[in-house]
């Protein structure tokens, strides 16, 4: 008798489990909850890492904030706030995330709620391994734990690395964040930082919001042995990773460098005009309380961001190369396009588009207008170009007359 109460007991919690648990054949959690509507468009905001790297405080990040406001970059879309690595210290005896207590003496509610009476939006960065990159607490065995840890301070956006995770299934192991998240109460973008190395663009649509397709960028404009990933390299990675993009499912080529003073002013305009045209996150990487007007000019150019931002949400291609000269095309909304004539070559360039990259026929009479020197030349017909500085960009938004 006991023995089959004991049995049937045993027959119930089984039942309890399978109906609780969604273990698929793979091996993989399925999400149920949706995700959340967050990025209908690429995110825009500021991240630690590039600039301060650990060395991040609650006085730095209010100061980033006060600035991003001050500066104009709040009028031109940035909101995210992000904390990269090195904010967390330990986990106390309940295993809850801890802020480190010295660079963070007023606690992570109390930082959030300062940048959300600025009008922006707050995030912070975990890890799916044992520990973060930088050897601080990760969240792998914690995922509920700090998701409901996230919500209850404010988190609008969470970064999560893929240092440390060992034979983990990468999918798997964001598929367990990702729910943590949804089931958290809050509305919290998933920024999938596992490096391009398990076709994040396989899976990374379902369960976050973007996901990196590369290793990290360098404030370069190529590799060098020691540096890794200049500028142009994670262009050309990206390159080949187009047709994913969409709303609420963005390519991540990594952080913006603009302003970070290791490249030239022409470079920083191609970098940002080219992440615009890959529909990338914009996500500022350099000090946003130092800036010089070129970096603000760069960084807040309204209609290279109305590009990024277009609501169709196609990442734009290169349609052409010969030698260093490229031409990038992207369907915007509405029936436009945008293109970057790209001169990768140390020498200017006599460089143009002509209309049938865009698939216009050549007597088709079209509006252009430069996003960088605002020129606009109405009615012209067959192609469009000028000469491209070494390094530079042109880059027009292309108006097809009805
Ligand atoms: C990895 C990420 C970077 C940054 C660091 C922090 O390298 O790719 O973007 O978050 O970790 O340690």
């Amino acid at each position: 008798m006991h023995h089959l109460i004991r049995r049937a007991a045993r027959t119930v919690a089984l039942l309890c489990f399978i109906a609780t648990t969604p273990a698929h054949a793979d091996g993989t959690l399925k999400l149920e909850a949706p995700k959340p509507n967050v990025a209908p468009t690429p995110p825009m905001g500021w991240n630690s890492w590039n600039k301060f790297a650990c060395n991040v405080s609650e006085k730095l990040i209010r100061e980033q904030a006060d600035a991003m406001v001050a500066s104009g970059m709040k009028d031109a879309g940035y909101q995210y706030l992000v904390i990269d690595d090195c904010w967390q210290k330990s986990r106390d005896a309940d295993g809850n995330i801890q802020a480190d207590p010295e660079r963070f003496p007023s606690g992570m509610k109390a930082l959030a709620d300062y940048v959300h009476a600025k009008g922006l939006k707050f995030g912070l960065y975990s890890d799916a391994g044992s520990l973060t990159c930088e050897g601080r607490p990760g969240s792998a065995g914690h995922e509920f734990q700090d998701a409901r840890q996230y919500a209850k301070w404010g988190v609008d956006y969470l970064k999560y690395d893929w240092c440390n995770t060992g034979t983990r299934n990468a999918e798997a192991a964001y598929t367990i964040i990702a729910k943590a998240l949804r089931a958290s109460g809050r509305d919290i973008v998933l920024s999938i930082c596992e490096w391009g190395t398990d076709h994040p663009e396989r899976w990374g649509p379902t369960v976050g919001h973007l996901w990196r397709t590369t290793h990290d960028i360098y404030d370069g404009w190529e590799s060098t042995k020691d540096k890794g990933n200049g500028m142009t390299n994670v262009l050309d990675m990206q390159a080949a990773r187009g047709g994913v993009s969409a709303p609420n499912a963005w390519n991540d080529p990594d952080m913006l460098e603009v302003g970070n003073g290791g490249m030239t002013t022409t470079e920083y305009e191609s970098h940002f005009s080219l992440w615009a045209m890959l529909a990338a996150p914009l996500i500022a990487g350099n000090d946003l309380s130092k800036m010089d007007a070129d970096t603000v000019r760069i960084l807040t150019n309204k209609d290279v961001i109305a590009v990024d931002q277009d609501p169709l949400g196609l990442q734009g291609r290169r349609a052409l190369k010969e030698g260093d000269l490229e031409v990038w095309v992207r369907p915007l909304a509405g029936g436009e396009h945008a293109v970057v004539l790209f001169n990768r070559g140390k020498t200017p360039a006599d460089m143009k588009l002509n209309w049938d990259l865009l698939g216009l026929p050549a007597n088709q009479k079209a509006d252009v207008k430069d996003l960088w020197s605002k020129k606009v030349t109405k009615g012209v017909s067959g192609s469009y170009g000028g000469k491209v500085a070494p390094h530079g960009v042109i880059m027009v938004r292309i108006k097809a007359a009805p």
